[in-house]
C-alpha cells in the first residue's frame, strides 16, 4: 500500500489553482487505491518556523551534544522529516509568487534540508558533494502561475526561479523521480488559460496512472 503526503503551499483557500491540482491527483489517485495512506502538511495558511540561531547550533552537531534548547528548537524539522521518510508519493502543490517560491514553502526546505537526515556531505567530491538520503520517491510538483512561458526554452524561463529551484532541492535531498504539471496564464486570455487548467488536470490524472502502471510492472 503506497503512501502519500500532499502539501500545500498556496495562501489562497478558495480558487487556488495549485490547490485544485493536488485535489484532481488525490480524488484520481482514491478511485484506484481505496485503500490508500494520505497525510496532509499545509504551509501556505499556517506559520511554518524559519531556522533560527538555535536550530542552526543544532543540527551541524551530533544529536548526542545536543542541549534541551537546541533538541526543541528542531522538533519542527524532525517532524517534517519523519513525514517525507514515510511517504512513497509526495505531492506538492505550488504558486509562483515573484517569480519563485511562497515564503511558506522556502520556510519548510530550509527545514527539511537538514545534513546528516535529508543529505549528507561528500568531501572527496568538490562538484557535487551532496548525497541525498531520501530514497525510493516520486515527487509531483504541481504548479500554477500568472503569466506563461516558463519553461524551456520559452520567453520567460528565465524568470523561472519555482519549478528550476524546488527540482534541484528535492533532487540534492535523494529524490530524483520528478513529475512536473504547471497550470499557467490565469492573468492573461481566459480562453487560452481555461485550456491550460482542463489539459493540466488531465495531464495530473495520466500521471497518476503511469506511476500505477510503472509500479505494477
Ligand atoms: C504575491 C503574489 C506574487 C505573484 N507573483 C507572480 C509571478 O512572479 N509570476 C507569475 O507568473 N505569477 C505570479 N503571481 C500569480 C500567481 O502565481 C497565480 O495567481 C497562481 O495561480 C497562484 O496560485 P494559487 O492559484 O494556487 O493560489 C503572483 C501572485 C501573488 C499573490
Amino acid at each position: 500500500m503506497k503512501k502519500v503526503l500532499v502539501i500545500n503551499s498556496s495562501a489562497r483557500v478558495l480558487r487556488s489553482y495549485s490547490r485544485k491540482l493536488t485535489e484532481v491527483f488525490i480524488d484520481h489517485w482514491k478511485s484506484i487505491h481505496t485503500d490508500s495512506i494520505i497525510r496532509f502538511r499545509e504551509l501556505g495558511n499556517t506559520d511554518v518556523p524559519h531556522v533560527n540561531e538555535n536550530w542552526i547550533d543544532a543540527a551541524f552537531k551530533p544529536a548526542a551534544a545536543r542541549s534541551e534548547v537546541e533538541i526543541e528548537a528542531l522538533k519542527t524539522s524532525d517532524t517534517y522529516i519523519a513525514e517525507l521518510r514515510e511517504a512513497d508519493i509526495i505531492v506538492l502543490g505550488s504558486p509562483m509568487y515573484n517569480w519563485s517560491i511562497p515564503s511558506s514553502l522556502k520556510a519548510y526546505i530550509d527545514q527539511i534540508l537538514r545534513v546528516n537526515e535529508t543529505w549528507k556531505f561528500n568531501p572527496t567530491n568538490m562538484q557535487n558533494p551532496y548525497i541525498g538520503l531520501l530514497e525510493n520517491k516520486t515527487l509531483f510538483l504541481l504548479l500554477s502561475r500568472g503569466a506563461q512561458g516558463y519553461e524551456k526554452g520559452e520567453y520567460n524561463e528565465h524568470m523561472n526561479f519555482q519549478s528550476n529551484y524546488l527540482k534541484t532541492v528535492f533532487n540534492i535531498i535523494g529524490i530524483s523521480n520528478i513529475h512536473v504539471i504547471a497550470v499557467n496564464g490565469q492573468s492573461y486570455d481566459p480562453e487560452e488559460f481555461k485550456r491550460s487548467v482542463d489539459t493540466s488536470h488531465q495531464d495530473v490524472r495520466n500521471l497518476v496512472e503511469l506511476e500505477l502502471n510503472y509500479n505494477e510492472k
